[in-house]
């Protein structure tokens, strides 16, 4: 990346409802996103994909829009945000749908999976979840699916946001407030400091530039 380019922010909504609860933390992230100055586009996985991954991996591709999701907006972006409402303990099918689908586009040999590969690659990645239950357990499986998708695509998973609502939009009023995590995350989304050391990782003892002083002696 040269130092003018300016990173794109995609945000995936993978709820059927567009004026829920996966919406509204998408729209705060994306908010958040436009006030660092930051690209974002937000769409909604509906519009795309209306099939599974078939059993012709490779072709015919199903007749939606999903090549155009994958390769014209996925691809290009620096930044992916998956927002997905948590069903049955996992993902949308929506949701996994694009995981799966992208199968089409970079498995096999030849010179256009290995392109796909190399775009896939090395982006910043972040995760929302809207479910009705409030403990952090519930959402878990999804965390550990993105993360390790992340790892397989030597992605940074830099931050998920957890947010209980059942009605529509009813995340406004989770006093965690989930929407404002959210606006953070997307306000922050090439910038937050992210770290995941192994043994011969060279680090400091300080995690922050500008560390609180230390604690005063007790007497
Ligand atoms: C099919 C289905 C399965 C659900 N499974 C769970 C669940 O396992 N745990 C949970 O806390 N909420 C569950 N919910 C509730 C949704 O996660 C919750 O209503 C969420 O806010 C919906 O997000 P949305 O408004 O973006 O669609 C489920 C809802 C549906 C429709």
């Amino acid at each position: 990346m040269n130092s003018d380019h300016q990173p794109k922010l995609l945000i995936l909504v993978g709820s059927p409802r567009r004026d829920g609860n996966s919406m509204a933390l998408g729209t705060a992230a994306q908010r958040g996103a436009q006030m660092a100055g930051t690209a974002a586009t937000l769409l909604v996985l509906d519009d795309y994909i209306q099939h599974f991954l078939p059993d012709l991996r490779h072709a015919p591709a199903p007749d939606d829009r999903y090549a155009e999701l994958f390769l014209d907006h996925f691809l290009p972006a620096e930044g992916v945000l998956f927002c997905t409402p948590l069903y049955w303990y996992g993902m949308s099918a929506q949701t996994k749908a694009f995981f799966d689908r992208s199968f089409s586009h970079y498995a096999g040999s030849g010179p256009e999976p290995e392109r796909v590969k190399a775009a896939m690659a090395g982006k910043r990645l972040g995760l929302t979840v809207a479910s009705e239950e409030t403990y952090p357990g519930a959402v878990l499986g999804v965390v550990h699916q993105v993360q390790e998708f992340a790892r397989y695509t030597h992605a940074d998973f830099v931050g998920y946001v957890h947010g209980a609502g059942n009605r529509r939009g009813e995340i406004a009023a989770d006093p965690r407030t989930p929407l404002l995590a959210a606006e953070m995350l997307g306000a922050e989304f090439f910038t937050r400091k992210y770290s995941d050391y192994r043994l011969e990782t060279p680090r400091s003892h300080n995690v922050w530039a500008s560390p609180p002083p230390p604690a005063a002696p007790r007497g």
